[in-house]
């Protein structure tokens, strides 16, 4: 008999005929998102669980539910849902999808920073509404450039590197980071490493790229915002919580940065009255970061190989350590 796993989303039908080759595989195929009670209902016989970033938590509760479970495999890079000191302590094994989804991410970043910059969100919205009435457009919907601008990396780990390069080639940007250690960079990157504190100061664009960790949580709160003297674009693409919601609707409503450009949000999804939705200048997305077919293909894809491998006693290609 083959080993029972559960899957909380639906993948692309190559990556479900794989794991059929290894195991009797449930995928969770509802239009509503899976409920944590439902999970915990349908992990008592599985020995792998395939989950994604936005899956209930996977955590002590989730273990004690499934005494067979030997391994977690995330389709996502960040694994702020898994308890991996848990799952160690149980011997199961967590992975993740590192590496497969730098530029797609790092794409996203660029479109919200251009897309923040030149306001063209909010300009769409503008023609749309039927405004556009003069044929020169009022200088009080003018953007600011992103070419030559100062861009200030928090978190420059692989998606980073992939920003930084192209700001660099691509914009002529200065960019600099800040991360607890500097980092062995691409050779032909400028990027310098500087304090938060500067970076906080100096930047134009400051993107936030850190996993969520209690660490780096509220990492961005209101004394970080005093800090920022050039009225910078904010850009998140990390988790919601690195940056503290309450003191960014304060920094949108004293003017202490020019706008905030949002991938993700503290608790997703955030409903159409939104109180960050009330500012012309928050750009948002729904946590569409790595979400291209070939990436996301790619990312269930090799949880699928974690999967297949662990289940058979191999080792896994990208275990969470
Ligand atoms: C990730 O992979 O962590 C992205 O946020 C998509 O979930």
């Amino acid at each position: 008999m083959k080993p029972r796993i559960f899957v909380t989303k639906p993948v692309p039908a190559k990556v479900e005929e794989f794991l059929s080759a290894y195991c009797d595989c449930v995928i969770w195929k509802e239009n509503a998102p899976l409920t944590r009670e439902q999970l915990l209902e349908r992990v008592k016989d599985v020995e792998g669980l395939i989950v994604t970033s936005s899956s209930p938590r996977i955590d002590q509760e989730l273990l004690d539910a499934a005494p067979r479970l030997k391994a977690v495999c995330s389709m996502s890079v960040g694994y702020d849902n898994i308890d991996v000191q848990a799952l160690r302590q149980r011997g199961v094994v967590a992975t993740h999808t590192p590496d497969v989804l730098n530029d797609t991410v790092a794409d996203l970043v660029m479109t919200l920073m251009l897309s923040s910059a030149r306001r063209a969100g909010e300009l769409e919205r503008y023609i749309r509404e039927g405004k556009w009435q003069k044929k020169e457009l009022d200088g009080r919907y003018f953007g600011v450039d992103v070419h030559h601008a100062t861009l200030g990396i928090i978190g420059m780990g692989r998606i980073g590197e992939a920003v930084a390069r192209r700001a660099q080639f691509g914009f002529d940007m200065k960019v600099q980071y800040y991360n607890r250690r500097p980092r062995t960079l691409d050779k032909r990157l400028e990027a310098a490493y500087v304090s938060l504190d500067e970076l906080l100061e100096t930047s134009d664009f400051i993107v936030v790229l850190t996993p969520l960790t209690p660490e780096t949580r509220h990492l961005i709160g209101d004394k970080e915002f005093a800090k920022m003297k050039k009225q910078p674009i904010l850009i998140n693409v990390s988790r919601g919580p690195t940056v503290d919601e309450e003191a960014l609707l304060r920094a949108l409503e004293q003017k202490q940065i020019r706008g905030a450009a949002l991938d993700v949000f503290y608790k997703e999804p955030i409903p159409g009255d939104h109180p960050l939705l009330q500012y012309e200048n928050v750009t948002a997305l729904p946590h569409i970061g790595s979400a291209t077919h070939a990436t996301r293909f790619k990312m269930a894809m090799l949880a699928a190989e974690n999967m297949a491998n662990l289940i058979s006693g191999k080792p896994p290609l990208t275990e969470i350590r």
